[in-house]
């Protein structure tokens, strides 16, 4: 029998002396808008899964820090916890792409290091929610580290909007041809391609609209999945019990003409990614004929997951459950085994030190994520992570409780099916320690609301989080998660690493 364990030993080994010998990988980051891995998102990407997965390695525990675009973003973006880059939420008020952003966090970020190290950089498609607005410099801002920039302006859309073209603004309508933003970005990138050579390493990041709201595809796949509905799975329709008070108001069962409209939203969903697989056989294809697959790393994740349904809210992100935020992470490239799954906890905090480490720069002591470059190489030192923080500032003004976070973002669909569902409110915010050990799986949250509200789940036995156990579990554990928390949510750089060097190895024996 051949020891697959010392091959792997020696394959990793020879991978590392060719990254040394050789130049450094080339990198694509395909990044997704609200794509979940909880209710089915990943289902329909069947080329993405084959090109991407099937040859390399699936992340099944991957979270976000904070489930929401912009500050998720700015996590992806800086390699930081919430509390420390403090873009903490979608207003420029609360840094979204704002001036102090720009001059405290922006120009610290990851592809500032990919250029210092030499790399040829490229940026298409949605970047921070109020990226080019007046208020946070106009499309003439281009963020630091990027030689060829196609950002857009504001949130995701599918037509209709401005690009900044290396600080130009392009005007965009809405001919299929001409302006389905996925396309053009998936255009821009093969353009890029097109001029890269093999002697400068390249890092491209493509960050598309789908699957976020307008949920308009293609017209090609206008029609596609018309069979299929919202996973019906997990905690669809089943109301959340001994939950805060925004779950707690949820309608159940939710009225017939909320579950045919968000059925339609899901199937959108899907369809919009359909123009995303089209893009990642292009990129993927092109790649292969261009500079071969051997030096060239491939990224595929989303900024935050997303409901659908379950606990009978109709459809947002936001919270602080499994399936806002849990996330997709496929990897493919040099060194990593086809069709690995990997079972350690891994975050959005984690790409800057990640992408730093593969073009060999060293990573600042203030960046609180860790590279997982040893994870995809079967050589980290394991478990890589055993806690973890999810951080979240509810949005809206403390005015017209129910509606008012959906109005004010001029949100339409409150106003568009049978009943009107508040999602957020100033007081769904929250930080929650997840602790997993390989056996134990614990999260506790304690949320800033009128009842300074707990909530704690035994994801082990109770995977769809019905019980909370806040109240029942053994005081000791609960005080010793409460400590935890408290100390992770001031933690900076290494002290937020979450491994049991740090914290001692018992935990919570
Ligand atoms: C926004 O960022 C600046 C600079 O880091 C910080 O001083 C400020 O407190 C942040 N604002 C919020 C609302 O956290
Ligand atoms: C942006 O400018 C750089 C440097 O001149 C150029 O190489 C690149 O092609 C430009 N990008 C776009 C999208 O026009
Ligand atoms: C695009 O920019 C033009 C010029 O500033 C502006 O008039 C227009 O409203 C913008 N379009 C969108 C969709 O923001
Ligand atoms: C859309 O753009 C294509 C390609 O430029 C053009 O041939 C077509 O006439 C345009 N369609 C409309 C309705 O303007
Ligand atoms: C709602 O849908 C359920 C399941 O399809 C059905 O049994 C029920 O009769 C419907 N209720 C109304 C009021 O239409
Ligand atoms: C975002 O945070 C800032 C700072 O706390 C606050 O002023 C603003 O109202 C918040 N935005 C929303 C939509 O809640
Ligand atoms: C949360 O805020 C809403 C809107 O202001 C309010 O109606 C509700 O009573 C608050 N609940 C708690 C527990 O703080």
């Amino acid at each position: 029998m051949v020891d697959v364990k010392f091959l792997c030993g020696i394959l990793a080994t020879l991978y590392m002396v060719n990254s040394v010998t050789g130049k450094p990988p080339n990198i694509v980051f395909i990044l997704t808008d609200d794509q979940d891995s909880e209710i089915g998102g990943m289902t329909p990407m069947v080329k993405t899964k084959k090109l991407i997965a099937n040859e390399g390695m699936t992340f099944d525990n991957m979270f976000v820090a904070t489930p929401v675009c912009c500050p998720s973003r700015s996590s992806i973006f800086t390699g930081k916890y919430l509390h420390n880059h403090l873009a903490i939420n979608n207003s420029v008020a609360g840094n979204c792409s704002s001036p102090d952003f720009q001059k405290t966090q922006e120009i610290n970020a990851f592809p500032v290091f990919m250029k210092q190290q030499g790399y040829s950089t490229f940026f298409a498609g949605k970047y921070l929610n109020l990226y080019g607005e007046d208020t946070t410099g106009g499309v003439q801002h281009v963020p630091p580290g990027w030689d060829s920039w196609v950002g857009l302006v504001g949130n995701s859309v599918y037509y209709n909007y401005n690009l900044s073209i290396n600080g130009t603004r392009e005007t965009h309508g809405s001919n299929y041809t001409e302006d389905y933003l996925t396309d053009v970005i998936h255009r821009r990138g093969m353009e890029f391609l097109s001029y890269q050579n093999a002697d400068t390493p390249f890092f491209m990041m493509l960050s598309t609209p789908a699957c976020h709201e307008p949920w308009t595809s293609a017209p090609q796949y206008e029609d596609h999945f018309s069979d299929i509905v919202a996973q019906r799975t997990g905690s669809y329709n089943v109301h959340g019990k001994d939950k805060h008070w925004i779950i707690d108001q949820a309608i159940t069962p939710i009225p017939n003409d909320t579950a045919t409209y968000i059925d339609g939203i899901y199937r959108n969903r899907w369809r919009t990614l359909m123009s995303v697989e089209d893009m990642v056989e292009d990129v993927v294809s092109t790649l292969l004929k261009k500079f071969g697959l051997d030096n060239t790393y491939i990224f595929y994740s989303s900024d935050n997951g997303y409901h659908i349904g379950q606990f009978s809210l109709p459809m947002d992100k936001r919270n602080l459950y499994e399936f806002d935020v849990r996330v997709p992470l496929l990897v493919r490239g040099p060194g990593i085994r086809p069709r690995s799954v990997n079972k350690e906890n891994v975050l959005n905090i984690d790409f800057a030190a990640t992408f730093m480490d593969l073009a060999g720069a060293t990573i600042p002591d203030y960046i609180d994520g860790r590279s997982i470059v040893p994870l995809l190489h079967d050589n980290a030192k394991l478990p890589f992570r055993q806690h973890f923080l999810t951080e979240y500032h509810g949005e809206s003004a403390r005015i017209n409780p129910g509606c008012d976070q959906l109005d004010n973002q001029g949100i339409a669909w409150c106003h568009t099916y049978a009943h009107c569902q508040c999602e957020d409110a100033w007081n769904n915010t929250y930080t929650c320690i997840r602790y997993s050990d390989g056996q134990q799986h614990y999260k506790y949250c304690e949320i800033a609301d009128n009842d300074n509200f707990v909530e704690m789940y035994d994801l082990e036995s109770d995977p769809y989080e019905f019980m909370n156990i806040a109240k029942t579990a053994d005081p000791d554990l609960v005080n010793q998660l409460k400590t935890n928390l408290a100390q992770l949510s001031q933690c900076v750089g290494a002290s937020c690493h979450g491994n049991t060097e740090l914290y001692g190895s018992n935990l919570l024996s």
